[in-house]
């Protein structure tokens, strides 16, 4: 034996060992990653659950493997559980993250869901860390629990989804506050600020909430007013800006736009002045049965099949074949059953009884005025540089200085050049849009009704 090559025996073994010792740290890291491990701890609860032999031996088929919902229509694939295993086994409800039940699971199948439309996060990823997305590449990090019902807005009306109370809340704000006077949404609005669609997917919460609270601390000159709403309003203004995510979805899954639930319901019957014909507590009309008991006389099947056709469940009836949708109809029929002579009947509309004023007021808030003029038009938003004291005035007034006539061309016409207070500094950033071809003549009508109420009779001022 060669005794030169003898001498580098050790060196031989030590690098034997690193190699050897690399394989098993490499065997070792795949074994430990984070979701094999929960995947075997998931075999062991199920192991543990097992009665009988067949169960065991089930359950100790179970494979430890990535698993994946793909979902090309929402161009995702979602992995979330390959670690989140139990999601779909009610058995498992009110057990430890990763390894609990998820409520509600039935609703909206995660095999045509997957997780991120909602929770959003990094789809893909198979670590915690990067799939709740908190790592530097991923800009869009999973949705705080606290925001989560944002995530209905995105295919449900906001007004009418049963469990997202907040998301009602926000959009509530957002019609009072009149964002829409500056802002388009869904193609309709104004232009002094940007569009919304796609703002809730590309800024932060936040950063919303802080730009709400004062636009200027975030967009140095905004001519955005701060928003005066309380901590819990302006939350759920962020949770409901952030639905506006503008993402495609195709026809299914904003096929359930209305949810069947009583809300939807009783704004649809409101709406489609049910009252005109059947009373509610005794307020309403003759022609029809009153409606208070209706569910002791009929069940839901029938209730259904009379709305879609009430000569077939009524002979000779002369009540209106609506056009509603089965989503329409069941909403209706959810709102009938939850009647009972005190819930509802204090706060339900009658037809045609509303005056011009009232109709007007839900004019002023439909375009927005809110959003420069104040809410009830008593208080207007700061214009920095403007004559009239450096904000928009309220509108309170208006009856004392226009004639109706005067009112309706300052409103369609609008006013481009605002009288500036020191013509040196920079022109004031609001001004009146026209509102010609936007608003219709009977809406107008009714604006300026409720426009000319605002003085109180007798009060008189001085300009
Ligand atoms: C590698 C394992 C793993 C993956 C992959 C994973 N999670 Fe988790 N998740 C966990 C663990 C562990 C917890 C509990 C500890 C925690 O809250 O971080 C958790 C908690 C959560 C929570 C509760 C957070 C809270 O604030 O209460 C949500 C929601 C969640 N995951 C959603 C997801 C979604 C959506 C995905 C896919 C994009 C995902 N997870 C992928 C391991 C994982
Ligand atoms: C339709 C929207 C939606 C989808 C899809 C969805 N979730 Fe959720 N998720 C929610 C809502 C809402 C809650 C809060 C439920 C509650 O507490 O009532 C929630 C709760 C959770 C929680 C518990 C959080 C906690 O703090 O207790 C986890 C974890 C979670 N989801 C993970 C997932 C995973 C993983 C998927 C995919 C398999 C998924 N979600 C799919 C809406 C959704
Ligand atoms: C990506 C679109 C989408 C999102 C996001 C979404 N939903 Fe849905 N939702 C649907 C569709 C579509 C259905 C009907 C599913 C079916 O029957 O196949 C549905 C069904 C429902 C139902 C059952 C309606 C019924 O009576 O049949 C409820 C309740 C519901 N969603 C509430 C919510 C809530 C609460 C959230 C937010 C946490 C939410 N949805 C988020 C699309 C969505
Ligand atoms: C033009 C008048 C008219 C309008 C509008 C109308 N109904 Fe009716 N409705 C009737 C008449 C008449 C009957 C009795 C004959 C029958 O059963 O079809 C009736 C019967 C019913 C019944 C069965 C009552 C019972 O005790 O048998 C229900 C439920 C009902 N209507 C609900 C509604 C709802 C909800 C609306 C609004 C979407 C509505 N109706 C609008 C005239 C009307
Ligand atoms: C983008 C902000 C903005 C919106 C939205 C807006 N206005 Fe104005 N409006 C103004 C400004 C600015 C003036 C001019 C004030 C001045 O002269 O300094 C004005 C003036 C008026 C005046 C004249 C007031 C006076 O005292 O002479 C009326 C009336 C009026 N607006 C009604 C409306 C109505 C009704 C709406 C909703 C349909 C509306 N405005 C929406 C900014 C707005
Ligand atoms: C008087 C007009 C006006 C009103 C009312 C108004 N905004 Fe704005 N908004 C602006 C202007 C101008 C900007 C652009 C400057 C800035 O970013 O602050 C803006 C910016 C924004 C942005 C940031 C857009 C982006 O991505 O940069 C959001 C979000 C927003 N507004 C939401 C709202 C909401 C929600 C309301 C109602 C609660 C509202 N705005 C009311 C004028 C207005």
């Amino acid at each position: 034996m060669d005794t030169s090559l003898r001498k580098f025996y050790p060196w031989f073994t030590a690098l034997g060992l690193l190699v050897g010792g690399l394989v098993i740290a490499a065997y070792y890291k795949d074994q430990f990653r984070e979701w094999k491990v929960w995947q075997r701890e998931y075999v062991k609860a199920e192991l543990a659950r097992a009665a009988t032999p067949a169960q065991r031996a089930a359950a100790a088929r179970i494979p430890v493997e990535i698993r994946q919902f793909v979902l090309p229509e929402l161009d995702r694939v979602d992995r979330c559980t390959s670690c989140h295993v139990a999601a779909e086994d009610p058995s498992y409800a009110g057990l430890r993250l990763p390894l609990a039940y998820h409520p509600n699971h039935d609703r909206h199948p995660f095999d045509k869901f997957g997780c991120t439309i909602c929770h959003q996060g990094q789809g893909r990823a198979t670590t915690r860390e990067a799939a709740h997305g908190h790592v530097e590449h991923w800009d869009r990090p999973m949705l705080e629990m606290k925001y989560i019902q944002s995530a209905c807005g995105k295919c449900h009306l906001p007004t009418d989804v049963p469990d997202a109370p907040k998301l009602a809340q926000g959009h509530d704000v957002f019609e009072k506050a009149g964002c829409i006077g500056c802002h388009k949404l869904h193609g309709t609005g104004g232009v002094i600020g940007p569009e919304l669609d796609k703002v809730g997917a590309n800024r932060s919460p936040e950063w919303l909430l802080k730009h709400f609270k004062n636009p200027a601390t975030v967009t140095p000159g905004s001519a955005m007013p701060p928003i005066k709403a309380s901590e819990a309003d302006l939350d759920a203004l962020t949770l409901y800006v952030l639905s506006f995510t503008g993402e495609p979805l195709s026809a299914y899954y904003v096929s359930m736009k209305t949810i069947p639930g009583p809300a939807a319901g009783r704004r649809l019957f409101e709406e489609k002045g049910c009252l005109g014909c059947h009373s509610v507590g005794g307020k309403g009309g003759n022609l029809g049965p009153a409606l208070d008991e209706v569910a002791k006389r009929h069940d839901p099947a029938w209730i259904v099949a009379h709305f879609k056709n009430p000569p077939g469940m009524t002979p000779g009836s002369v009540m209106p074949q609506f056009d509603f949708t089965e989503q329409e109809m069941r909403a209706l029929t959810e709102f009938l059953l939850s009647l009972t002579d005190t819930n509802v009947v204090g706060f339900l509309k009658v037809p045609g009884a509303a005056s011009p004023i009232e109709r007007g007021k839900a004019v002023y808030k439909k375009y927005g005025c809110a959003g420069c003029h104040g809410a009830d038009a008593v208080g207007g938003v700061p214009n920095p540089n403007s004559k009239t004291a450096e904000q928009v005035p309220g509108l309170k007034f208006v009856s004392e200085g226009y004639t109706k006539d005067e009112l309706q061309k300052r409103i369609l016409d609008g006013q481009r050049e605002i009288p500036l207070m020191d013509p040196k500094r920079p022109p004031a950033p609001l001004y009146m849009p026209p509102w010609r071809g936007k608003i219709a003549q009977g809406e107008l009508d009714d604006l300026i009704a409720y426009l000319m109420s605002l003085l109180p009779k007798g009060e008189k001022v001085d300009f």
